[in-house]
């Protein structure tokens, strides 16, 4: 295949992924992401929008100090204080990039931004000029493409190219488009904007009306050579593009696609669940390519062929995607730390030495409480452990719960503190977890309030470990608190400590929302 079938793949999932309501990455999480997607082999990184808030821009730099291999993109409004913004975030990259959106639409230009076209062009001329004085690598973008005047684009897109843009992006921004419409859409562009030639043309899909993956590809089909998306599509309201969606259909249909990716698949499922684990945002299980039924088969029939000759019911191998099948270690509590280490490895988790020594603990007492511990149970200890990482001021000594169907439920709680001390304290509530964290409150007296609290069972069976995910917030923050334990109140305990630890360490960085008109 010929290098001009590339595709380029754009990874937003630290910018546009963070948008999504109720995700407060940690500068940390951002960082942990970034190192999966340089592993994934992305293209370019959208690493944030420096201007938002100076968190974002202390994650940017951080990541472009890092990270090595792909470009380094920081996002900007055209206007020269966002611009300088980026580039002073992603100097350090490799690879930088400086992407600059503006709307195009009639309805932004006259009711957002409470301009005329004029004023518009002029804006995108001034504001690629500025970002290619600092750097050679230059996209952009205009806003809610597809709701505006064609002619409009065409032109805009010429000006841009003109002062040095090398990539052109086209957003669906609302995620309107169609898919036959947004192929013919690019297509246009391809052959109407006279340089095109110069620059590389980009698309960038919401998932409104569930078309994001289709409208990028089709948007593959019309010239494109560069996709936007995020890891589980996450992103505003209903998402963007699931990249793991696109990178999957190019590999599994180039007969009639005739492009390729340079993305090394098996990391796609690892870095499915890191987003998942950090984000909080929890995978439907029939989710495409990286669901947790996406692969399985539960029709007699279906099994049937699957056992005579995987290919009757799979187009796609799970092993390509880097989804541990069947070849399981059983792991039980005899099984010693060579084993638990080698399973770790070949789920993509190579943990270093003092993350290893809790993972195993951990290990220990699940397997102390159940038979065996499969894969679903050692993440979700992983998970756990990982996220240790973050500074441990209060610690759990022990929660005890007294709960009937008459009366009205205690729990004393028992917290080491950050002066190393006990402190010990109890409550009353509507139930047994309201009780617990009203102990908690009264001991660690941080001001927060619980957004979201919610419980799944990490795999099927009466002595499964509960996975308990809950959101507090507090200053206008939201973080993100997780545990597991085959205990469910011992881990909704936890969990809420983990938020609370979160909201005591470094602060969250603040997304995008915090300024206007990016989606
Ligand atoms: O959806 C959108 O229009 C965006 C731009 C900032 C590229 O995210
Ligand atoms: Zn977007």
């Amino acid at each position: 295949m010929s290098d001009t079938d590339k595709v380029y793949i754009f990874d937003t999932t630290l910018r546009d992924g963070e948008q999504s309501a109720g995700i407060g990455f940690t500068i940390d999480d951002k960082v942990q992401i970034a190192r999966q997607l340089a592993r994934l082999n992305v293209d370019i990184i959208e690493a944030g929008f420096p201007a938002s808030s100076p968190g974002d821009l202390e994650a940017v730099r951080a990541i472009a100090r890092e990270v090595r291999g792909p470009v380094i993109a920081g996002l900007a409004r055209a206007n020269l204080g966002d611009i300088n913004a980026v580039w002073q975030a992603v100097e350090v990259a490799e690879s930088p990039r400086i992407h600059v959106f503006l709307s195009s639409s009639d309805i932004h230009v006259a009711h957002q931004l409470r301009k005329n076209r004029e004023d518009v062009m002029e804006m995108a001329r001034a504001a690629v000029a500025h970002a290619k004085r600092y750097c050679s690598d230059v996209e952009f973008s205009p806003m809610d493409a597809t709701r505006s005047d064609p002619e409009f684009v065409y032109q805009l897109l010429e000006v841009a190219i003109e002062e040095g843009a090398t990539t052109i992006n086209i957003p669906d921004t609302v995620g309107y488009a169609i898919p036959k419409q947004f192929e013919a859409f690019v297509r246009s562009i391809c052959e109407r904007v006279p340089n095109i030639d110069r620059a590389r043309v980009s698309v960038h899909c919401h998932n409104d009306l569930g078309m994001a993956t289709a409208n990028s590809l089709a948007g593959v089909l019309g010239g494109a050579r560069q996709v936007e998306g995020t890891i589980n599509g996450i992103g505003e309201r209903a998402g963007n593009t699931s990249l793991e969606e696109v990178i999957m259909a190019i590999r599994t249909r180039p007969d009639f696609l005739h492009v390729h990716t340079d993305v090394n698949t098996p990391e796609l499922y690892p870095s499915s669940r890191l987003v998942e684990r950090l984000s909080g945002m929890t995978l439907q299980p029939h989710k495409a390519i990286v669901g947790r039924n996406a692969f399985r088969h539960s029709s007699g029939i279906h099994q049937d062929g699957v056992l005579k000759m995987r290919e009757t019911y799979e187009i796609m191998d799970p092993k390509e995607i880097g989804i541990p099948v069947g070849e399981s270690i059983v792991l039980t509590k005899v099984s010693g730390s060579h084993g638990v280490r080698a399973r770790l490895r070949e789920l993509g988790v190579e943990p270093g030495e003092e993350e290893f020594r809790r993972i195993f603990q951990a290990f220990k007492d699940v397997a102390d409480a159940k038979d065996e511990v499969d894969d679903r149970d050692l993440m979700a200890i992983v998970s756990e452990q990982t996220q240790m990482q973050v500074a441990e001021a209060w610690t759990l000594d022990l929660v005890q719960v007294s709960s009937s169907d008459r009366g009205t439920p205690t729990a004393t709680v028992r917290l080491i503190g950050p002066d190393g001390q006990s402190h010990e304290d109890a409550a009353i509530g509507t139930g047994p977890v309201d009780a617990i964290y009203k102990a908690i409150n009264r001991v660690t007296k941080v001001q927060n309030q619980l957004t979201e609290f919610s419980i799944k069972a990490v795999t099927e069976g009466i002595d499964a470990q509960g996975e308990v995910t809950i959101r507090i917030e507090t200053d206008g923050k939201t973080y993100l608190g997780r545990a597991s334990d085959t205990d469910i109140l011992v881990a909704s305990a936890r969990a809420y400590l983990h938020a609370l630890n979160r909201s005591l360490s470094a602060p969250a960085v603040t997304g995008p929302a915090a300024a206007p008109a990016a989606r």
